[in-house]
């Protein structure tokens, strides 16, 4: 049996950074509510020029070298986003001619927030299945091209950015206890209207803006995160002691607290990283993992536990050693 490796990770945000303060001078909101609801400060948002695969290419350029692989290694590539430059093809194939890797398998996966848990678990099972070695994967996005900029219950809460990782397939026993040890997905689509875009190619033909109720959304993803957590620990056999670092889905500070409270787990064992981004939805995780692991705080052989709820409702969980 082969083991999912994490050998590199990267990231891309865009240069131009949002404040509330910026935000409040168009919209009518404040500093004041944005934090104390959400816990975010700022967001990046993609120049005019801007796509979800210029930030998809940037993230996995960052995460090849810091994996030390050059992109002809690659025999997979996985892009998770919600908001692809076209309807098709996928976002990821024109990652894949940009780095000029033509002929192996690229796809995009959407499962908005939750994405890039999907697109690891697709990876985790490539590479078990024994149908994959180097696998590329990303979480990119452009959800500022989504949004209702005249709508404040939704506009502050967002932002753009992209995450990649490269994994590794390894033997059980060489991979010693690094790697992926368990990936686990929930969907339930009898939710759809909690949190959607009000448009697409099949029903108005236009690219539609993010709909939500805040608070339905906000009930749901404090159950389903508690949950998904517990049955990662329980399939491993883990205490929540054991887990190094939380890198949760980044969509909300108060969503954190709660899930992290109910581990039991320190603040200082959680990566966080809304403040300054805001909620990048697949871009997310990847994000705040490449900042905690290029800031020395994930080091070899610590167990992370990342979480991630959006839109279907999805909802997911992986536990790997890294
Ligand atoms: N600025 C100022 N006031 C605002 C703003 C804003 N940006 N947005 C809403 N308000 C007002 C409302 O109009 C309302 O005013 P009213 O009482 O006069 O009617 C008041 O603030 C309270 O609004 P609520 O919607 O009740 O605020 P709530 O406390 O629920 O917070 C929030 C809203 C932050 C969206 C919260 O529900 C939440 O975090 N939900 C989770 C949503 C989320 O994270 N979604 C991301 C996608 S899914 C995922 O990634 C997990």
């Amino acid at each position: 049996m082969m083991k999912s490796v994490f050998t590199g990770c990267g990231a891309y945000l865009p240069q131009r950074k949002v404040s509330n303060e910026e935000l409040a001078k168009t919209v009518d909101t404040s500093d004041e509510w944005i934090v104390a609801r959400t816990g975010i400060c700022n967001r990046h948002i993609a120049a005019d020029d801007e796509m979800t695969s210029d930030l998809a290419y940037a993230a996995a350029v960052d995460a090849l070298a810091s994996a030390g692989m050059a992109a002809s290694e690659l025999d997979l590539i996985v892009l998770a986003t919600a908001t692809p430059d076209q309807t098709f093809p996928a976002t990821a194939t024109r990652v894949q001619a940009r780095l000029g890797v033509a002929g192996i398998p690229a796809f995009d996966v959407q499962a908005v927030c939750s994405g890039f848990i999907y697109a690891l678990a697709v990876a985790d099972n490539f590479i078990k299945a024994g149908q994959a070695r180097n696998v590329l994967v990303i979480g990119a996005e452009t959800f500022s091209r989504i949004l209702d900029w005249e709508d404040r219950t939704t506009c502050v809460l967002f932002g753009d950015g992209a995450g990649a990782v490269v994994l590794r397939a390894e033997a059980n026993g060489d991979a010693g206890d690094r790697g992926i040890m368990s990936t686990h997905l929930h969907a339930d689509g009898r939710h759809h209207d909690k949190l959607y875009v009000d448009g697409g190619p099949s029903s108005t033909g236009t690219a539609g803006f993010l709909r939500m109720q805040g608070k339905e959304v906000f009930r749901h993803a404090v159950a389903n995160l508690a949950s998904v957590v517990r049955e990662a620990l329980t399939a491993n056999n883990l205490q929540a002691d054991a887990i190094d670092w939380l890198v949760p889905h980044q969509a909300n500070k108060r969503i954190i607290d709660h899930t992290a409270k109910k581990l039991k787990m320190p603040t200082e064992k959680v990566v966080l990283t809304v403040a300054e981004h805001g909620n990048t939805s697949a871009a997310s995780v990847p994000l705040a993992l490449n900042e905690a692991v290029s800031d020395g705080r994930i080091k070899q052989g610590d167990v992370i536990l990342m979480e991630a709820m959006g839109g279907g409702f999805t909802w997911g969980a992986v536990l790997a050693r890294w």
